[in-house]
């Protein structure tokens, strides 16, 4: 027999942990879930009354959070006392790329994790079932299994790999409706505990388990398939603009055979978030580490072609601006790595605008969920520039209009619904002639944009 959860701990409350477990504490009134963290700013945020000021945004999120907050979802800095109190423990701290030492710029940095295991650790006086659920390089539940049960008051810890597969922006809706949901582990007990809390709200033959290292790599296997797609749409895109051919009408075309499928076939200014990179820069790191060069080599070019489509297009400004953009305005919409998300981690829209900052243009960011703020952290943890000469550069303004203004040239960053509903004539009257829209996500409709008078590039055209 399975032990039945009563409750849950969640270390680490951000754009995983949050919406996960605000998901859990929906579904299983019946649980009690607290979610820790060391950052008691953003423990503040989730705790806020005006909705409005939590800390990630996700549509049907905030919904959530107020029908089972201080109902069975709960908050909190007290990170000992959670894991105390906790049958079940996630792990969902963030696992960023190393930027020091042996794998700099490759591995994933697991300091973060090493951290929860110790404390867990050092606080458990009963027997913990622990699940990775931030994304991990294989291997790494046997390097939490080995801290716990070395440092551990001598109580059980069984490892569980769970990781999440929700997308940002549709993160609610992925949640509740899941493709799948995968379980690693070793003890059945305990794999049992978990199968029970997701088939509150999924049907068992969706809820799929494997052993720990299956688990592991299936979660970046998926993104490193998922990002190839991106890439490899995104190649056929620049021989697109040279031959004629259209990228959506290829993409169209093959998607319609059922061994490829139409989904995640847009081509792009290229992919961001914290995910698709990272990953693939781990499973080549994993790869390497083993002798597997070819291996490693392969997945590495999903990433080269990332990089070089973001230069292409920053290089198609440039050279379409008379070959120069110095001292040019230019209209950046949108900042985010997707749209209906306010996160930015390795969005396409700061190396674009880094290129072109190397170039001297001035650069006006609209967007409608990222904050100036964050604007800034981003441009100044490139360190390409002093951050005096990035506010210097960049302005950040908050309605698109303001940003187009006087502008030479639009470049759309982020795909928004809410950009194809603006008055077009009227931001194309206050720019300078010839106006330019620069489309990076193939938002905009080309006909009417050049009924207006506009001069319309959009990727794979
Ligand atoms: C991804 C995975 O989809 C998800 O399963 C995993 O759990 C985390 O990583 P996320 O990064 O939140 O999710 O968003 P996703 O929708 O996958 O988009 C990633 C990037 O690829 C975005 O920048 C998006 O704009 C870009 N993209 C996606 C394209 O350029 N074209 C596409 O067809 C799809
Ligand atoms: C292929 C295309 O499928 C077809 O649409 C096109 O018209 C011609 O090229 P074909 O080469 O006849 O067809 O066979 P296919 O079933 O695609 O297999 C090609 C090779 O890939 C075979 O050697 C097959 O064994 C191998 N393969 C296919 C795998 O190793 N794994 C797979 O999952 C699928
Ligand atoms: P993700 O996208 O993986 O959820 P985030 O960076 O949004 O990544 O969230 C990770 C959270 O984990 C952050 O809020 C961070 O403060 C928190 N965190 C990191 N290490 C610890 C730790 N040892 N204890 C508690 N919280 C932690």
């Amino acid at each position: 027999m399975s032990k039945t959860i009563k409750k849950i701990c969640c270390i680490g409350a951000g754009y995983v942990g949050g919406p996960t477990m605000s998901v859990i504490a929906k579904q299983c009134p019946h649980i009690d879930v607290t979610i820790v963290d060391v950052n008691a700013a953003r423990i503040n945020a989730w705790n806020d009354k005006n909705l409005e000021n939590l800390p990630v945004y996700e549509p049907g999120l905030s919904e959530i959070v107020e029908e089972a907050r201080n109902r069975n979802l709960f908050f909190s800095t007290d990170i000992d006392r959670a894991i105390d109190e906790a049958d079940m423990i996630f792990i969902s701290v963030n696992t960023p790329t190393k930027n020091y030492g042996k794998g700099k710029g490759l591995a994933a940095d697991l300091k973060y994790i090493e951290l929860c295991a110790r404390q867990i650790a050092a606080v458990a006086k009963n027997n913990k079932i622990v699940v990775e659920k931030s994304t991990l390089p294989v291997r790494t539940a046997a390097a939490l299994k080995s801290i716990l049960d070395n440092t551990g008051n001598g109580v059980d810890f069984h490892i569980l790999s769970n990781p999440e597969f929700l997308a940002e922006g549709t993160a609610i809706t992925d949640l509740i409706n899941p493709d799948r949901v995968l379980i690693g582990g070793e003890n059945e007990n305990a794999i049992a505990a978990l199968v029970d809390i997701y088939a509150n709200w999924v049907e068992r033959s969706k809820i799929l388990t494997t052993n720990l290292w299956s688990s592991e790599l299936s979660k970046l296997t998926a993104n490193a398939f998922l990002a190839q797609r991106v890439s490899s749409i995104n190649a056929i895109s620049a021989l697109c603009e040279k031959t004629g051919a259209n990228v959506d009408e290829v993409a169209k075309a093959i998607g319609m055979d059922t061994r490829i499928g139409s989904k995640f076939l847009k081509a792009s200014v290229g992919f961001g978030g914290s995910c698709f990179q990272k990953d693939i820069l781990n499973l080549v790191y994993i790869a390497r580490s083993y002798g597997l060069t070819e291996v490693a080599d392969y997945w590495d070019q999903v990433i080269h072609m990332n990089d070089y489509q973001k230069h292409r297009f920053a290089d198609h400004i440039i050279q379409t601006l008379y070959n120069t953009v110095s001292g040019k305005k230019i209209a950046f919409l949108g900042w985010a790595f997707k749209k209906d998300t306010n996160d930015t981690r390795e969005s396409a829209a700061i190396y674009v605008a880094d290129y072109l900052l190397n170039e001297q243009a001035e650069i006006t960011v609209y967007d409608p969920k990222v904050s100036a703020e964050r604007i800034y952290a981003d441009l100044d943890d490139l360190n390409s520039r002093s951050s005096d000469e990035n506010r210097r550069l960049v302005k950040i303004v908050n309605t698109p209009y303001d940003a187009c203004d006087d502008a030479h040239a639009i470049a759309i960053l982020t795909e928004w619904d809410v950009f194809k509903t603006y008055d077009w004539q009227k931001i194309k009257e206050k720019m300078k002639k010839p106006a330019f829209v620069f489309d990076g996500r193939k938002l905009l409709n080309r006909k009417e944009l050049e009924d207006i008078g506009f001069k319309y590039y959009a990727i794979g055209e």
